[in-house]
């Protein structure tokens, strides 16, 4: 599957086939990907909406196709389809060191709400960084 494969090269294996299947399989789900042909996964972002919440799951670019603007692309998209669905303010979580998808949400418009102590594996916190969706999008 297109999307294993892009997790194995750009999250270091971070879901299992099946969770990849639930995640395209469950229409409370959105996902927004860029193919390059029809197994070449380029860059992926997901999110599920429950009631007018999107909780955004994963951002990925395969390491060859980044700073080429493709993951502001996939979660710009995933946030304006989430916002046609209903979704009034977005949400993620994001390792406090990972600087690079830092400066991607800052420049779409998240700020940070709050922080998840010690919460991955290295000791290092999760920022929990929010968007409203209907008023912050930066289209630009
Ligand atoms: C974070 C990630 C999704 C960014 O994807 P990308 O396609 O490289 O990002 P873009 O090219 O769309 O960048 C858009 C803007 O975000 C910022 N940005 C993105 N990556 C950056 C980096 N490594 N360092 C600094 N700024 C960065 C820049 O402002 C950039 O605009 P610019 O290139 O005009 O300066 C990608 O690096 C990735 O897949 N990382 C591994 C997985 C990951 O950490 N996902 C997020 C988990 S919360």
């Amino acid at each position: 599957m297109a999307c294993l494969k892009l997790d194995a090269r750009a999250l270091n294996g971070l879901w299992n086939a099946d969770h990849w299947e639930r995640e395209l399989s469950d229409p409370r789900r959105i996902c927004v990907g860029i193919a390059e042909g029809s197994d070449n996964l380029s860059a992926v972002a997901c999110g599920w909406i429950v009631l007018d919440e999107l909780q955004i799951t994963v951002v990925a670019v395969d390491p060859e196709h980044r700073r080429q603007g493709l993951g502001r692309t996939v979660l710009k998209q995933l946030l304006l389809d989430a916002s046609s669905a209903g979704a009034r303010q977005a949400f993620l979580d994001v390792a406090e060191d990972n600087h690079g998808a830092l400066a991607l949400y800052g420049a779409l418009g998240f700020h940070t709400i709050g922080r998840r102590s010690g919460y991955y594996r290295n000791g290092k916190d999760a920022l929990i960084q929010s968007l409203e969706l209907q008023t912050d999008i930066k289209l630009n």
